[in-house]
């Protein structure tokens, strides 16, 4: 599947929208409102008084006090929520990190209204990123009863491992924190080499820095209304490939009740040991250190290890196709702290818990559009799936009704086949491996609702490929601002697909049943039928090529191919 990975790995999760800090709201604060004494007015369920004349029941305030100090927040223009930046780990390079004892803000700041550091990644300037960035943002709901046992959802960012942040575009959780009265934590973990690929060290850093982070919610989020036992993981794209992993991790599953998992690459499956050592090798020899000299890699700048890090990045998939040309920096399954793959590569584990899994329509519209953007022929589209697939499994592709070209454009060079190949691409690498995964939780023991956005908002830099502005696609990363309720400008079924799903999530978040009253049923899903509900239009999606047998079985995974 060479050719396809490369394709991918140029363009899928690349999509450079580095963290762009929400600086327009910095100089958007407002004062707090005076405190409202909460009269007999403030328990009648009308929202606009809610808002308005009971902001504030009690909890929260600008200053809480929690059980690791004092928590300093800040307003923003909204008035929905107080965000609260606060840094929840201690971590030297390359060891494992530990959880505050006292509450401080990120970065050494004193300013409350500030916001963290971006983790070290290449392609941000030196000044808007830190290794010292185990750091979250927590949104709470200004309308918080008192002894409100607000649930919390807590957002994990995308960026295939190595780039990204809490304060990417589209992330302030304060509508979504509102519109679902939950706590919303939107966290930090350490990215790329530094989270992954300590050259002495153990791997799996950067997860064990999100599940310090739930524990850090643990003990804090009851100060702020919160319920403890009521935390819900989620995260999008390489985001729920980290939720993922924290699924397969035993010692994980106390910190967090239920999960999300939005656009998540299954299809890659996680690392193995042996080509996370392939790649460790390789890296160490981008560093002037042996691998024990401490003080030689403590003394390394931040940017030398970003450059081995990309000599890395550009060589994996030579020295192991298993690691993937788009997402070589994974979680590894160590034996240790992740002790299954997840798929049907191994026993899949007894599972009890209640996720969400959604896919959007155009997952690879990015990458094929972008890659080929002056159109594709029938003849360029079927050498190709033969070169990536070989002829026996290129046979069943197109042959396949999904990805057939269809009769009346054999031949014409004029045709444009590119629907088929964005089609091809996102059933592989989202849509079928998501199917598939929903069907083996539910086999196992859990609960299963699985969806797919029909509606986005086309999200900061995905305007680089014209097909994903065009109406009707949703490219990967467009479910983002509808979910969070920070579409700009939002059309009349971008704003009530935001309502649908912030009101399931609501409910999800309390009861892992995310329906609402006034919309559709969604069904979970059997083991044989996965009941993918349409998210912004009506019905269930068809399978397609998602069917039982087709892909994960006479047209492998990559996972399945590398024994994943
Ligand atoms: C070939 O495809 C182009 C683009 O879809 C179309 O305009 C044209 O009519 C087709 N030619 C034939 C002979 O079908």
């Amino acid at each position: 599947m060479a050719l396809l990975k490369f394709v991918l790995s140029a363009l899928v999760l690349c999509t450079p929208v580095l963290a762009s800090p929400l600086s327009h709201r910095d100089g958007d604060l407002v004062a707090f409102p005076p405190f409202v004494h909460r009269g007999i007015l403030c328990d009648l369920p009308i929202p606009i008084v809610q808002k308005f004349l009971c902001p504030r029941q009690g909890t929260p305030s600008l200053t809480v006090n929690t059980p690791l100090g004092t928590a300093h927040g800040a307003a923003d223009a909204s008035d929905v929520a107080i965000r609260y930046s606060v840094k929840y780990a201690n971590a030297q390079r390359w060891q494992e990190s530990s959880v505050v004892t006292s509450w401080s803000l990120p970065n050494g700041k004193t300013d409350p209204t500030a916001l963290p550091l971006a983790c070290a990644q290449d392609g941000l300037s030196s000044s808007a990123m830190s290794e010292d960035c185990l750091s979250m943002i927590l949104y709470v709901p200004k309308r918080v009863a008192p002894n409100a046992k607000l649930p919390t959802l807590v957002w994990v960012h995308g960026g295939s491992f190595h780039f990204g942040s809490a304060t990417g575009p589209g992330l302030d959780g304060s509508n979504l924190a509102d519109a679902t009265n939950s706590i919303v934590a939107v966290i930090q973990y350490r990215l790329g080499v530094f989270g992954f690929f300590a050259p002495n060290g153990p791997t799996n850093l950067g997860v064990k820095d999100a599940m310090n982070a739930l524990r850090f919610l643990k003990t804090v989020v009851p100060s702020f209304g919160g319920d403890s036992n009521q935390i819900t993981i989620a995260g999008q794209s390489a985001g729920a490939s980290l939720i993922r992993a924290l699924l397969a991790t035993p010692s994980a599953q106390s910190l967090f009740k239920s999960a999300i998992l939005q656009s998540d690459t299954m299809d890659y499956g996680m690392l193995s040991t042996g080509t996370k050592n392939t790649l460790q090798t390789f890296f160490n020899q981008q560093l002037p250190c042996s691998a024990s000299d401490n003080a030689c890699l403590n003394g390394l700048s931040t940017s030398q290890i970003i450059d081995a890090q990309l000599n890395l990045l550009g060589s994996a998939f030579g020295l192991d196709p298993a690691s993937t040309q788009a997402e070589p920096i994974r979680p590894v399954v160590d034996g240790t702290l992740i002790t299954t793959t997840l798929t049907d590569s191994t026993p899949f584990p007894a599972v009890s818990k209640s996720i969400l899994v959604s896919t959007v329509k155009d997952e690879a519209g990015f990458t094929i559009y972008g890659g080929f953007s002056g159109g594709l022929d029938p003849a360029t589209y079927t050498g190709f799936i033969t070169m990536t697939f070989g002829n026996t499994v290129a046979g069943h592709l197109l042959s396949n009704v999904n990805y057939a070209v269809p009769p009346s454009d054999v031949g014409n060079e004029s045709a444009d086949v590119r629907p088929l190949l964005s089609q091809m691409g996102t059933d592989q690498v989202w849509r079928c491996a998501n199917w598939q995964f929903a069907r083996s939780w539910t086999q196992n023991g859990g609960k299963v609702y699985l969806g797919e956005y029909v509606v986005g908002a086309s999200y900061p830099g995905n305007d680089g490929v014209s097909f994903c502005s065009e109406p009707g696609s949703v490219c990967h990363q467009d479910d983002i601002e509808i979910v969070f309720g920070t579409v700009p400008n939002p059309n009349a079924a971008q704003a009530q697909l935001t309502k649908e799903m912030q009101a399931r999530y609501k409910q999800f978040l309390r009861t892992g049943i995310p329906n609402a009253p006034g919309f559709a049923n969604w069904a979970p899903s059997t083991t044989t039928n996965v009941h993918a509900l349409t998210l912004g239009g009506p019905g269930e999606v068809p399978a397609g090529a998602c069917e039982i047998g087709f892909w994960g079985g006479v047209v492998p995974f990559d996972y399945q191919l590398f024994n994943l």
